[in-house]
């Protein structure tokens, strides 16, 4: 299979249009930068890191084994700060929140894909994605009607009682999925979400990404390495060295 690419409008672009709420894209990061002190050393994370996301956009971020994207995901998500740049989302700049602010518009507007579950091992898939709702004080009979309808969405009716203990990787990385889509959120942030997945079920995985950008106009942003991923985004992103090194639409070409 071969791609076909055309560069993509510019972060600029998107800044122009920054001013028109409906136009503003779902997150706008600029100039972002970032280091890590290691001892003496002063390792990059992030440099002058500048891209727009639009709604409704399906982006994948690529690029070698510590070019930023984790750092740039974590930041975008508000579970890290950046050292300098803005970060907005819809129309607020959220690294301009306290952290309390913070965690509230991840509760509510983001939702978070992890390439190890992170599910916790002694609640049911029900009660993992109730969780959340729980957080945000919705009553135990909407917690649990959602949770089931969000269950029976992701392919895992029957099996809202079992443990993540008792579901396979593709079945545990679809309750995580559940969880980040309860809350209808504008933008969902995957790092590296199909690594622990057998081929069929990191097909189901993309599927489902698919159909809750295409259907639900879910804003998708997937740091993987993986040519499976990469080969459903529509947009694909490259970051080297704290970088953004290239930034195109991307198309199967036989698609
Ligand atoms: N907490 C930390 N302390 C020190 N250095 C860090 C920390 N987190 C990230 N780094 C460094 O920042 C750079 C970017 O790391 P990051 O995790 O964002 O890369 P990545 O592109 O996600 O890599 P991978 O593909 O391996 O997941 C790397 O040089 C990494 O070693
Ligand atoms: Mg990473």
């Amino acid at each position: 299979m071969s791609n076909t690419t055309v560069q993509h409008s510019t972060a600029s672009d998107a800044n122009k249009n920054n001013s028109d709420y409906n136009k503003a894209p779902a997150i706008f990061c600029k100039n972002l930068c970032k280091t890590f002190q290691q001892g003496e050393e002063t390792i990059t994370g992030l440099d002058q890191v500048t891209i727009a996301v639009d709604n409704g956009e399906f982006v994948c971020l690529s690029g070698p084994s510590g070019s930023g994207k984790t750092t740039l995901l974590n930041a975008m998500g508000g579970l890290a700060t950046a050292d300098s740049g803005e970060i907005t989302l819809q129309d607020k700049r959220i690294d301009l929140l306290s952290s309390a602010d913070r965690a509230d518009i991840r509760l509510h507007q983001i939702g978070f894909v992890f390439q190890a579950y992170n599910l916790v091992p002694v609640l049911s898939a029900r009660e993992n994605v109730e969780f959340v709702m729980q957080i945000q004080g919705l009553p135990a009979e909407q917690r649990r009607q959602k949770s089931m309808a969000i269950l029976r969405e992701v392919g895992l009716e029957g099996m809202e009682d079992r443990r993540p203990s008792q579901l396979s990787g593709g079945q545990q990385q679809r309750v995580a999925v559940a969880r980040a889509i309860v809350s209808d959120p504008v933008l969902v942030l995957a790092d590296e979400p199909t690594a622990n997945l057998d081929s069929s079920s990191a097909t189901v995985l993309m599927d489902l990404f698919q159909s809750l950008n295409r259907d639900r106009g879910i804003t998708f942003v997937i740091a993987t390495h993986d040519e499976r991923v990469i080969a459903y985004c529509k947009r694909l992103i490259t970051m080297r060295d704290g970088k953004i090194e290239t930034d195109n639409l991307h198309r199967r070409s036989d698609a």
